[in-house]
């Protein structure tokens, strides 16, 4: 794409098998696309080929049950239910803690790419589907290689098929599911949430009270039993579940999906960048030791959600990296519902138009010296002149990220215990340059990234 944009400029288009993309990189005309004229740019690009549960989650829904859907499900991520998931992440930290200790006593490489995979599948597989998995400390562990090779796969040879010959897609959606690896992890992870759902209520009827389990899978049947009253013409009072079963089910398992590589490649280039700016990773301990001191050294729970977000270099710090590096570079696509007006441009209803936020990312006219890792950047005053579109690593407007409450605590709580006690440094098998790969939505650091850690001296905490 930056070549294109060399050669074509801030606006232009491309084909993938019959469907329109133009690509749009004006800031004003993003504001447009994402916000202003939101009503004419709800949906994302349609699918190819129609795989459940993708067509029933937040990501694949469309039109006016999208907006339903996703109003009942936006309060599962308030700042209010976070702090209950609170616990959760914390003792997830503290085993990845444990993991990042064990290596620096040996003082042996790490590839904290696969660490942080490692924290981030089992965060979310606990918040969004009350599974136990011992991935962290068992690098090998089947779920998460399942997770690993459900992605990898993602970008299926079916899937490019039914693009190309949209008469034959559903008879290859069936293939999808029953013949690919892909499809058979998902039905695992179906069966498995349907099944929680199931004792859950059974509880519910044996008088278990609800509340005791904290997570986001209890938060969506709570939402989705949150019934409407309304009156049937005999005066009766009637319910209706706002969540149908397949709803929840699906969208716990896109929160997987949506809160497993996301988080741990935005953590990665965290590290890296900390790593190999000394200047910067000896300004935010410093922040650290002022603000958390004792209470992260000796491992209680960073509990008080108001305290992480006290944090403003810390903020800085992930603001920068997810700016340099955005986890998720080409998801950002919307398709025009009907005949618009961008700018100059005509825009035929049915043409997606798609947001380079990476292009974006490293305009120089928006960011001098782009490519250098900088977190004063975000500091409030410089910030707040901005252009709102200048940095969208969680895109914008309506149909923005979720997750991103979601993603920055569990981040900022990671880094924040991670650093109070280990000072990060380069080692032998550090790259100079990350190399990147895309290989579907999200850029990942293809060989990892590997760095050593190295204990700081306990009294400088206390
Ligand atoms: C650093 C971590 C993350 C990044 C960079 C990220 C980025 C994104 C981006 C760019 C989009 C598309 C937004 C748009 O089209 O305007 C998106 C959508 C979404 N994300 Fe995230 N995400 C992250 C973490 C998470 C987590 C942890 C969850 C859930 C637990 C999550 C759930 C979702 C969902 C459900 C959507 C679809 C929203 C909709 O269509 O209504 N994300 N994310």
């Amino acid at each position: 794409m930056d070549e294109w944009q060399a050669e074509f400029g801030d606006f232009y288009g491309y084909y993938i098998g019959m469907k329109p993309y133009v690509v749009v990189k004006d800031l004003d005309l993003i504001q447009q696309v994402l916000i202003r004229d939101f009503h004419k740019f709800v949906n994302r690009p349609a699918m190819g080929i129609e795989i459940r549960p993708v067509i029933n989650t937040l990501v694949g829904l469309r039109g006016q049950r999208w907006k339903e859907v996703r109003r009942v499900i936006s309060p599962t991520f308030s700042a209010r239910k976070m702090r209950k998931i609170n616990c959760t992440i914390n003792r997830c930290v503290d085993i990845l803690v444990e993991v990042v200790g064990n290596h620096a006593e040996s003082q042996s490489d790490i590839d904290f790419y696969g660490v942080f995979q490692g924290l981030t599948c089992q965060v979310i597989a606990e918040c969004a589907l009350n599974t136990t998995v011992d991935c962290q400390r068992k690098p090998d562990d089947e779920f998460l290689n399942s997770l690993r090779q459900f992605l990898k796969q993602a970008n299926n040879p079916i899937i490019n098929l039914a693009i190309f010959f949209p008469l034959v897609r559903e008879i290859l959606a069936v293939v999808f599911r029953v013949a690919s690896p892909c499809g058979q992890f998902t039905q695992s992870i179906i069966d498995k949430v349907q099944g929680v759902i199931d004792s859950r209520r059974n509880d519910y009827q044996v008088g278990v009270a609800p509340t005791s389990h904290n997570d986001i899978l209890q938060l969506l049947m709570e939402a989705s039993e949150n019934r409407l009253e309304s009156e049937n013409a005999d005066g009766r009072s009637r319910a209706n579940q706002l969540l149908t079963d397949d709803e929840i089910i699906a969208n716990a398992w896109v929160f997987l999906l949506g809160g497993f590589e996301t988080t741990a490649n935005a953590l990665t280039y965290c590290a890296y960048l900390i790593a190999t700016h000394p200047d910067v990773q000896e300004k935010l301990h410093q922040e650290l030791m002022d603000h958390l001191g004792v209470r992260i050294h000796h491992s209680v729970p960073l509990s008080n959600y108001n305290k992480i977000s006290q944090l403003t270099y810390l903020d800085q710090v992930f603001s920068e990296a997810l700016r340099l590096f955005p986890p998720v570079v080409l998801f950002v696509n919307r398709e025009a519902a009907e005949d618009t007006q961008l700018g100059q441009f005509h825009i035929p209803a049915g043409t997606n138009v798609q947001i380079p936020i990476w292009q974006v990312h490293h305009d120089p006219n928006l960011w001098p010296d782009p490519y250098r890792f900088d977190p004063d950047r975000f500091e409030p005053e410089l910030k707040k002149d901005r252009h709102p579109m200048a940095w969208i690593p969680f895109g914008s407007g309506p149909r923005s990220c979720l997750g991103i409450r979601f993603a920055c605590l569990e981040a900022k709580i990671a880094l924040a215990k991670l650093l109070m006690k280990y000072r990060l440094v380069p080692c032998e098998r550090t790259e100079e340059k990350l190399t990147l790969s895309v290989p579907t939505v999200t850029l990942n650091p293809k060989n990892g990234v590997w760095l050593r850690a190295e204990r700081r001296e306990a009294t400088s905490a206390c």
